[in-house]
């Protein structure tokens, strides 16, 4: 996992985040290996921004045809935010690891991080 938090660190390096300069990188891993890097991309209309997660989980389908259940872990630079927990929960990642305020690293399923989510 230190592995994929590094490459959510150099991810984040290219956030495009001038209103708020909090920078966040994510990196998923897909069962077969693949890795899909993501940032923050923010807007001057801001909830029009997207998260690093979204963005990363968003180019695994775009760019590997990824869908829920294909992908094995994420790595995020920081908490992820109450949007992008629901995300995770819809693509059923196994693994969240994300760094805390105080430095240290967290893991978690998604149902840890949003139980009793809904069903269509
Ligand atoms: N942000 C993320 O990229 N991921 C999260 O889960 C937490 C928040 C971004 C969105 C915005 O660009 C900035 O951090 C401040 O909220």
């Amino acid at each position: 996992m230190t592995d994929l938090l590094a490459a959510a660190d150099a991810a984040a390096a290219h956030a495009y985040a001038p209103y708020s300069g909090f920078r966040v990188g994510a990196a998923v891993r897909t069962r077969d290996g693949r890795v899909f890097t993501g940032c923050n991309v923010e807007n001057a209309a801001y909830p029009l921004g997207s998260c690093a997660e979204r963005t990363a989980i968003s180019r695994a389908v775009a760019e590997g045809g990824c869908r829920p259940g294909d992908l094995e872990a994420i790595a995020i630079t920081a908490s992820p935010c109450g949007g992008c927990r629901q995300w995770l929960a819809e693509f059923r990642i196994d693994r969240v690891s994300y760094r805390r305020e105080d430095g240290s690293v967290a893991s978690s399923t998604p149902a840890e991080l949003l139980p009793d989510t809904f069903r269509l």
